[in-house]
């Protein structure tokens, strides 16, 4: 679903951030608990999904392909109608701003022997879909869409698939997802190798809900073998919270002057946790406290406090995908840091809800910042804890982190920083306002510049 006019927020300097940031759920694994429970045969019922407009409008889709999804108290019911009974939706499928929703759809649908028309707001419809299309054609599937491959797009699904063994070209959790949940409805056994790990959110949930899938480091990558149509069996799954949602109160804290901010109950599960390392070698004050373990993943609280003196660092291009969201709020607290941040080997930012390294480095300029940017990289001058100008308004073009990450530096800038629109953070983090004033951070409402 497309949301309604733009509505400009400006971030003030603040008083020092402090008290305890309660994030909401996981984004991919919300949207992974209503696949799979639409897939399962019975009630799946999920605490702290992420109600969030990506979620529910993955919760919309799979209503529109059988399942019933309800809202229950504080539980979402989910009654799923097997592997290989999803139904032709009657409708135009509308996975509003986002990727993760569109491209696990096509995938789940794919091998059933029906047609399925996608769509999405401005900033879907340039998203490339042929990373996705292009392994679901080797099951047996057809898709039309526009011109390079992107929305709206018809997917006419296999009605007879068969297994496909596919090596990944790009490091995408997407594409690998959308292979497996495609491989579900397909007999025998479908293969995916990927070179780097991405986050393994799919293969854990698939296991959780009794499928038989394995993952085998070979020579060329992982490579994961799921043996198809499975007796999905429903699940109970309480979502934990968002790691890449806790990178804001934790970024703020760190370049606002005397905050302490606590976000508990975080997953830390390694190929989600790249961002904390890195901030952590960059010399931030951010400890893990009461770390342990919660359905087989770890978890912790996360303490963030002011750290004045943040180094700039070159980022590990082999981290890129256990923390692809998380260069734009990284850009900022690399634009607090003293000497150079490096980033490297981050291509797919240019293909997420917009061009982040564009968006980040035009803001980040306007904001006093020096930044270098290439196809794959970049790099941001820090100007030391405090010294952002701000005094300026940023376009976010459709995109949530842009918003949260800009107003996240307002702050911490000598002047007022302005997203033009933070309507886009209701997709995946719709508490972001308050729990931010929660914590002591000011906001206005600007008007349009
Ligand atoms: C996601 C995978 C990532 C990430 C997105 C969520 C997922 O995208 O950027 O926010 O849930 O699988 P890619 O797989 O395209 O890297």
């Amino acid at each position: 679903m497309s949301h309604g006019p733009a509505t400009p927020l400006t971030a003030a300097a603040s008083g020092p951030l402090t008290g305890v940031a309660d994030v909401p759920g996981d984004k991919s694994i919300s949207h992974r608990s209503l696949i799979l429970g639409a897939m399962a045969v019975g009630e799946t019922r999920v605490t702290g999904l992420l109600e969030g407009q990506d979620v529910l409008d993955t919760g919309a889709a799979m209503r529109a392909f059988g399942a019933r999804v309800e809202k229950e108290g504080e539980t979402w019911v989910v009654n799923g109608v097997g592997v290989g009974g999803l139904m032709e939706p009657e409708d135009v499928i509308d996975c509003g701003n986002s990727g993760t929703g569109v491209r696990l759809l096509m995938g789940a649908a794919a091998t059933h022997g029906f047609s399925v028309t996608y769509t999405g707001d401005a900033s879907l419809r340039k998203r490339p879909m042929a990373r996705v299309t292009d392994p679901l054609a080797l099951f047996g599937a057809v898709a039309h869409g526009r011109t390079g491959g992107r929305l709206p797009m018809t997917v006419v699904g296999a009605a007879e698939p068969v297994p496909v063994r596919y090596v990944t070209p790009v490091a995408s959790a997407q594409v690998k997802s959308a292979v497996l949940l495609a491989g579900l409805n397909a007999p025998g056994e479908t293969v995916v190798i990927e070179r780097e790990a991405t986050r393994d959110h799919s293969e854990r949930m698939l296991r959780g809900f009794g499928a038989e899938i394995e993952t085998r480091k070979t020579a060329e990558g992982n490579e994961i073998t799921l043996v198809g149509r499975p007796e999905l069996r429903p699940q109970v799954i309480e979502v934990p919270r968002d790691p890449s949602s806790a990178a804001f109160p934790v970024c703020a804290a760190l370049i606002t002057p005397g905050s302490d901010v606590l976000v508990p109950n975080i997953g830390l599960n390694p190929t989600r946790a790249g961002l904390f390392e890195t901030l952590r070698e960059m010399g931030a004050d951010l400890t893990y406290e009461n770390a342990r373990e919660e359905g087989g993943e770890p978890v912790a609280d996360l303490r963030a406090k002011f750290s004045p003196d943040l180094q700039g660092i070159e980022v590990p291009p082999a981290r890129a995908a256990s923390m692809i969201d998380e260069y734009p709020i990284l850009s900022v607290v690399a634009a607090n840091a003293a000497g150079t941040t490096v980033m490297r080997g981050v291509a797919e930012l240019r293909v997420k809800e917009c061009d982040r390294i564009d968006a980040m480095a035009t803001g980040l300029r306007a904001a006093g910042v020096t930044v270098r940017d290439g196809a794959d990289w970049w790099e941001v001058d820090g100007r030391g804890a405090g010294g952002v100008e701000g005094g300026t308004t940023v376009a976010v073009h459709l995109d949530h982190r842009i918003a949260m990450s800009f107003l996240c530096a307002g702050f911490a800038a000598k002047r007022a920083i302005t997203v033009d629109d933070a309507g886009p953070i209701a997709t995946s983090f719709p508490i972001f306002r308050a729990l931010m004033e929660g914590l002591g951070a000011r906001f206005e409402h600007a008007t349009a510049a």
